[in-house]
Order: C-alpha cells, then structure tokens, then sequence
C-alpha cells in the first residue's frame, strides 16, 4: 500500500491498550493501525522511543479575538498550542466584541478556516440578550457549545439569577458549558475586602462557598429542565463530592491549575500571575481534585488559557484581571503527572482526547481508530526539559510555569495528516478546520 504518511516505529495508546505498530494516513485520516513494513508513503514520521497518542484536546481556551493583539491572537494563540502538542482546541466567546450572534460567529468562523494552525471549535456565548436564538446558535457549523457565565470572571457577560438560566436551560438540546460561582454571593462579599490586600484575598473572597452554591443552583436547574451540563473548571473538595450524584445531567472538567498549583503558595510566589477565576486552593482541593480524576468523575482536563497582558497582572489584587496562560504548557505539565505516577498515558488520552469528543459531540477526533482524523501527538516521556518563558509563543509572553522542570515533552503535532509541529518547530501553513459536531 502507498499512503500519504507513514508514522513508523511508535507505541500507539489505543482505545484499547498500547501497540507497537506503524499507522497508515490517507486523504488525512487513518487508514490503518497495522502498516505493513513494505508500505510506502510521500513522508514518514520515525517515532521510534515515542508514545503515539490521538491528536490532544483544549477544550477550554480564551484566545482573545476579537480583542488585543498585543496579549492574544487566534494565529498566535493556535501556534502556542501545536508547539505544545495541541491538535484541537475549544475557544472561548468572551472576547471584544463576544461571539453571541450569528454575525460575529460566522465573521470568526472565515477567519479561523483561514488562520488557525490546529482544528478549532467555537463557544457561543450564552446571555440574557440571546436566550431566543441559542437553540439555533448551538447547531451552527463549528459550536463545540452554548457558554454560559453564571458568575461574573473577565467581561460583562452572564446570567446569574435562576429564572433566566432556566430560559436558557430550556433553550435548545446539546450539552450547555458553565462557569459555576453565584454571582450574588461573590458582590456579597466584595465590600469585605480592599484594593491592596494580599493577592491570597482572591481565593477568600471567591471562596469554596461561592463555587458550591453556584453548582448547586445549577444542578436544580439541570434537573427540572433535564438539560445536560458540563461544570468547567470545578474547583472544591465540596462540589467534587455533590456531582458524584449528578451524572445524570453533569459531565465534569478539571483544570491544570488546580491539580499543579497550591495555594497559599502560588499566591506567595507569583502574585498577580496567580490569581485566576475560580480561584487556585488549597491542598485540600488539590488532593479531592486528583481523587475525583482517579474515580473517573472528571470528564476532560483544560488549560482556560486566559492570556492578559503583562502590566495589567502586575497591578495590585483586585484590580489585576483574573486569568492565566496555559495552551502551550497543558500537555508538558499532564505528561509530568503521568511520570510522577498520578496517572497513567491512557487515562490522560481519555481525559484530553476521547472526553472531550465525547462530553461535546466531536465528530472524527479523539481516539486512534481507523476512519477517524489523523490527528496526533507524538510524546517523549523519557525527555526532561525546563519551561522556560522564551519559549511560550502569546505575545503576552509570560506562563505562571516559568522554570518548573518537567518530564515528559511533546516532541511532534500532526493535525490531519499534516506535521504541524515537529521538535519545538512549527511547520508549514495555518492549516487549521472548524471541528464537525453532532448538532
Ligand atoms: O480566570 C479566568 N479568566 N476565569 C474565567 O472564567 C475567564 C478567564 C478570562 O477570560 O480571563
Ligand atoms: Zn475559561
């Protein structure tokens, strides 16, 4: 047989365990996970000493465009990502101006067939403004979801009180992505604190209590409405325990952050460049955060990328935006958990791969199987590398990881068929789709 690619010599993680075998690409799909040594092709990739995973997912980033180019683009931001082993990744609508019509979806559609290094799926902002057009809005071409902000983070969108997340929960059928704090309980607490305090006064304000009552809320409304959910970044020992009985109409996703970082600590250190919404807490919700992944209660594992510009994070708390940059570091950082042991190759492809084509209805991606997008991540784990931030690509040019040693690097992107990252090098053109989802 004659294929386009030949990816030779590499321990595949399947669906179903690990194989050494040579996979076959045609058109930029898979052709076959057994090549035959005497296939050809027009190029192969030697990935002897390599893990072959299906192409990795962020599916949940803020890229910042429309916004400020000097922080965030949709090329610069798709670039970060490959380089650091990202096929695909879920982009948030909480941009300037949002993505909340279809307008502004279909203007950021053209623009990312034409610019995006990976495949790419769009939220669609969820707000009280549009609550009549979200069931037409979810099944437009490229809408990994309907986003909805329950509590207020970065920009003025949001639905926070309990009749109008109904409306919206009634709204259309595919599985709705919340930010879960209750809005009334993070201004009741406002007044509490003063500019200038420690920047550890972020997680006292947003504390554990705002993040639980929020899921909560939404867990009734899920409920009554029988809407299907998927809580981003659940933050708290306490919400961790709640969801075990909500897998009815609630997925979960789990952040980096709150399985690498620590408070008080990463408030001591880094300041400004720590303070994300929700909140990083401390190690008693680190510790729930990797027992729940252990259980299987968490569904996918993102990075919330949130690029803000360098002089705006060092401002005093609270007036440094919340957010923190992460596309580029998500795979190193997972790849090192796998080596310390807190888990295995496999239930990483299953959180970063087939999670989030399941929880979101991708279509094609998300396992190595025949038929499917010939999407990869090539990983070394044997390789031991520190993040520097010279090597972060958003122009805002900073990562709260500066320094940490990892074991474990992304040595090569492919995203159908085509090497887009190779060896810290990106390769050829922005050959970046919208991602297809079951509507
Ligand atoms: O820390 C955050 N930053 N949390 C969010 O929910 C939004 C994000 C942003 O867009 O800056
Ligand atoms: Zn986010």
């Amino acid at each position: 047989m004659h294929y386009d690619l030949l990816i030779r010599g590499g321990t595949c993680v399947t669906p179903w365990g690990e194989e050494r075998t040579d996979l076959g690409i045609a058109g930029g799909r898979i052709v076959t996970l057994a090549a035959a040594a005497g296939d050809t092709a027009g190029a192969v990739v030697e990935a002897r000493g390599l893990h072959v995973l299906p192409g990795l997912i962020d599916s949940h980033v803020h890229l910042r465009d429309p916004g400020d180019p000097a922080v965030e683009t949709l090329p610069t931001g798709t670039r970060a990502a490959v380089l650091g082993g990202i096929a695909t990744v879920f982009d948030m609508p909480n941009t300037v101006p949002p993505i909340a019509d279809s307008a502004s979806l279909e203007t950021k559609r053209r623009y990312a067939e034409a610019q995006s290094w990976c495949d790419i799926g769009l939220y669609v902002a969820g707000a009280k403004s549009n609550i009549a057009d979200l069931a037409a809005l979810e099944r437009e071409p490229g809408v990994c979801a309907i986003k909805i902000f329950a509590g207020s983070s970065t920009a003025s969108l949001m639905i926070e009180d309990d009749a109008h997340l109904e409306r919206a929960m009634r709204a259309g059928s595919r599985r709705i992505a919340f930010h879960s704090e209750d809005e009334y309980r993070l201004q009741a607490r406002k007044p509490l604190f003063s500019t200038g305090m420690p920047y550890r006064a972020h997680m006292e304000w947003r504390d554990e209590e705002c993040a639980f009552l929020g899921t909560r809320r939404l867990m009734a409304l899920a409920r009554r409405t029988g809407r299907q959910t998927h809580i981003l970044h659940v933050s708290t020992a306490e919400e961790l325990a709640y969801l075990r009985d909500c897998r009815d109409v609630a997925t979960v996703e789990v952040l980096v952050n709150h399985l690498t970082q620590v408070a008080p600590d990463c408030y001591d250190r880094l300041g400004g460049f720590g303070v994300m919404n929700p909140p990083i807490r401390g190690e008693r919700h680190r510790e729930a955060s990797w027992a729940a992944l252990r259980e299987g209660l968490v569904d996918t594992i993102g990075s919330d990328h949130a690029p803000h510009a360098r002089s705006a994070k060092e401002k005093p708390w609270p007036d440094c935006p919340a957010g923190l940059t992460g596309v580029q570091t998500l795979v190193p950082l997972m790849l090192d958990h796998v080596n310390a042991g807190r888990l295995s190759l496999s239930r990483l492809v299953d959180l970063m791969a087939a999670g989030p084509a399941r929880v979101y209805g991708l279509l094609g991606k998300g396992r190595l199987a025949a038929g499917y997008d010939a999407d990869f991540t090539l990983v070394d784990m044997g390789a031991r590398r520190t993040i520097e931030e010279s090597w972060i690509a958003s122009p805002c040019g900073w990562t709260p990881f500066a320094g940490q040693r990892v074991a474990g690097w992304p040595m090569a992107t492919i995203v159908r068929g085509h090497v887009v990252m190779r060896e810290d090098e990106v390769l050829g053109a922005p050959i970046g789709r919208l991602a297809r989802f079951a509507a």
